[in-house]
């Protein structure tokens, strides 16, 4: 061989070679150099967790975000955590690397709703879930359901009337439910009604106990009771198929699937699925339309303001007869913001949960594999710096879009809420009826917080309601 081909062939070895060291280290070189972010991991075993419950969560997550800043770690009923508190490690996280993250949830609630649910479900499974679902609850879905849902909200409501105490996050729990179950089924029969009823109020009390299933326990009763709602949910199921009904319904959807290589579903997966969606759908639409009772008490002119854009409306159509209808419900604008503004303010989910699959670099600190991370809606909801005066409720800040990602009710990505639209449809149908039929006081002096877990007003705000006498 000539000198000059041998020394190119030594030199492009070289350069080669060297590009495969550089590559190699570029990969290596964040593993090595990423620390563990800042924070306190607690005492050995139960970390922070009794610091977590014995003060307000959103204290706790506000102060260690003062101290640590974005991105720290804790240790959380067993588990060792990272929390991140920013738009951008929100959407890290939830959207563009939500392959690295798998959802995780308690025991007792996977096992009371049904592993396959999609909410434990990550690649074609749950995408295939999911797009049933989504298809479900989208607008061509739910535009027909208004005057259904107006109905359910006139009857629940026309028990309050008279002046009598109420728990209003109950009432609201029992509005929510029978919304979902218009969803799930269209119109069912009484009696089934009455049994998923009966049987989900015990599941929906073990969701939050341990998952051991020791006689007497809330967590037992609770597990018979979801037994019972299977039996129920396959007599639907059975019925349904006989009747070869092609229903829109969310059950529908399911009986009438199949995934890409032609197999439907099995009834154990519909069932799971939909208690999931009952789960989903009961106590956060609950408690943010308890919330949204609260603050229209709270600030008598913003009520004034919602009342004159409902009334507007109920007149209109008292006049000419007609029920409400899904085109009104998109012209709220003073309401609309007003349940945007609730939404930020309550921040009735303050974070979601997802475990790292593989360590994990983040803005230079390690999320190693099998750690939690907790993407913390709140700290975002409350950031001054997206929400000017954030513990000031304003609903006029809505009159501009908030900035990219910084407001995530719904949460964002792959696992984000498929039901907003039926929860935004109820809250708005919830407030066209309450005030333009109702005038109500809230009952007691003391305000706060308890959590369930959802953070509702204290006691679930109990208020009197009265007919306004000129409707
Ligand atoms: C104001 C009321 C509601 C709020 C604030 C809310 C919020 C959320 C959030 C933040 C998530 C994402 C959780 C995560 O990423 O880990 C979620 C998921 C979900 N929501 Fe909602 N939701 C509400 C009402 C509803 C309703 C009414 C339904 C159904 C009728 C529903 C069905 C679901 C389902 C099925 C999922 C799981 C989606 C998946 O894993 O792909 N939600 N919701």
């Amino acid at each position: 061989m000539e000198w000059g081909g041998f020394l190119v062939h030594v030199l492009f070895f070289l350069i080669t070679f060297m590009s495969f060291i550089c590559y190699k280290r570029n990969k290596e070189e964040p593993r090595k150099k990423a620390n563990l972010p800042p924070g306190s991991m607690g005492w050995p075993y139960i970390g922070e967790t009794l610091q977590f419950y014995s003060q307000d969560p959103s204290i706790f997550f506000a102060t260690k975000q003062k101290r640590y800043g974005e991105i720290f770690k804790t240790h959380l009923l067993g588990c060792p955590c990272v929390m991140l508190a920013s738009p951008e490690a929100a959407r890290f996280v939830l959207v563009t690397q939500a392959h690295l993250f798998k959802p995780t949830y308690p025991k007792s609630k996977e096992n009371l709703i049904g592993p396959r649910a999609l909410f434990f479900h990550q690649g074609d499974y749950h995408t295939h879930l999911r797009k049933l679902v989504q298809g479900s609850l989208s607008p061509g879905a739910i535009c027909n359901i208004v005057g259904d849902i107006e109905a359910i909200a006139a009857s629940v409501m026309d028990s309050w009337f008279g002046g009598h105490v109420i728990n209003t996050y109950h009432e609201m729990k029992k509005f929510s439910f029978e919304v979902g179950i218009l969803a799930i089924f269209g119109h069912l029969e009484a009696h089934y009604k009455e049994e998923l009823k009966e049987n989900y109020r015990i599941v929906d009390r073990g969701y939050n106990s341990f998952a051991a299933n020791i006689p007497g326990t809330l967590y037992n009763k609770a597990h018979l009771a979801r037994k019972r709602l299977s039996k129920t949910l396959s007599e639907i199921i059975c019925e349904r198929k006989e009747k070869r009904l092609l229903e829109k319904d969310l059950l529908g959807c399911l009986l009438n699937s199949k995934n890409d290589e032609g197999e439907i579903l099995s009834d154990d997966q519909i069932a799971d699925n939909i208690i999931g969606v009952l789960f989903a759908a009961q106590d956060t639409t609950a408690s943010i339309m308890t919330w949204i009772i609260k603050y229209l008490y709270d600030y008598p002119k913003l009520l004034e303001a919602v009342k004159t854009e409902q009334k507007a409306i109920h007149q209109s159509n008292k006049e000419s007869n007609y029920q409400l209808t899904w085109t009104q419900t998109r012209k709220m604008p003073i309401t609309h913001r007003v349940m945007l503004e609730s939404l930020r303010m309550a921040s009735i989910i303050s974070f979601t949960f997802r475990e790292a699959v593989a360590d994990v670099e983040y803005n230079g600190y390690l999320i190693p594999k099998g750690w939690k991370v907790m993407p913390l809606f709140r700290n975002n909801h409350h950031n001054p710096e997206f929400f000017s005066n954030p513990h000031i409720f304003d609903p006029s800040r809505f009159e501009v879009a908030p900035k990219p990602n910084t407001f995530m009710p719904f949460g964002s990505g792959v696992h984000a809420c498929p039901g907003n639209k039926l929860a935004k449809l109820e809250i708005l149908i919830m407030i066209h009826h309450l005030v333009s039929k109702f005038r109500w006081e809230v009952v007691g002096s003391q305000s706060g917080i308890q959590y369930g877990p959802f953070p509702v007003p204290l006691h679930g705000l109990p208020a009197r309601f009265w007919k306004e006498s000129s409707i």
